[in-house]
């Protein structure tokens, strides 16, 4: 009976375990998890009374703007609803389209966890939920807060 009892344990554990959310620790958000190596990253981004969409090229240098032909504003201004269904901004400067959808309940997870997909045409990104830090603020004075954030 107790061996039962243990195994039955092990086996909800791995199943919690596996069938836990994809943490992952970056270099500037002391999050839970492992230690990625960081390259390109994308950032969606409340900035007080808009929001942006913001492309760097390394996400663990990103602590600042990244300059205009970085960043699209979707929606044409105004703070976007980001979270449910296919959305979508284009880069004015390059064309390149950034397209993403997050689960619609993605503010009501853990910091860090994985809530949806993006791809910009040229291959796909996975998007975490980010702890809203402060990346920049932009010319008015304005603090961009980083709300997700898309890996490769
Ligand atoms: C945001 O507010 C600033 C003033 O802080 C204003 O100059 C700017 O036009 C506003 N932007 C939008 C998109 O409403
Ligand atoms: C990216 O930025 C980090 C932090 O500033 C730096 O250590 C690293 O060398 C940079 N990587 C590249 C490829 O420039």
């Amino acid at each position: 009976m107790y061996a039962l009892t243990t195994l039955t344990t092990l086996a909800t554990l791995i199943t919690a375990t596996l069938a836990g959310p994809v943490v992952e620790r970056l270099p500037n958000h002391p999050g839970l998890g492992r230690i990625v190596k960081r390259g390109e990253g994308v950032h969606l981004v409340n900035c007080v009374n808009y929001s942006a969409v913001v492309y760097c090229a390394n996400d663990s240098d990103c602590n600042h703007f990244p300059g205009s032909g970085n960043q699209c504003i979707p929606d044409g201004g105004g703070i976007t609803h980001w979270e449910g269904g296919d959305k979508r901004c284009t880069f004015p400067g390059t064309g390149t389209e950034f397209k993403w959808n997050i689960r619609s309940d993605a503010q009501s997870q853990a910091n860090y966890v994985n809530v949806g997909t993006g791809n910009n045409g040229f291959h796909g990104f996975t998007i975490f939920k980010d702890d809203k830090h402060v990346m920049y603020k932009d010319g008015n004075g304005n603090a961009c807060s980083s709300i997700y954030y898309a890996l490769p």
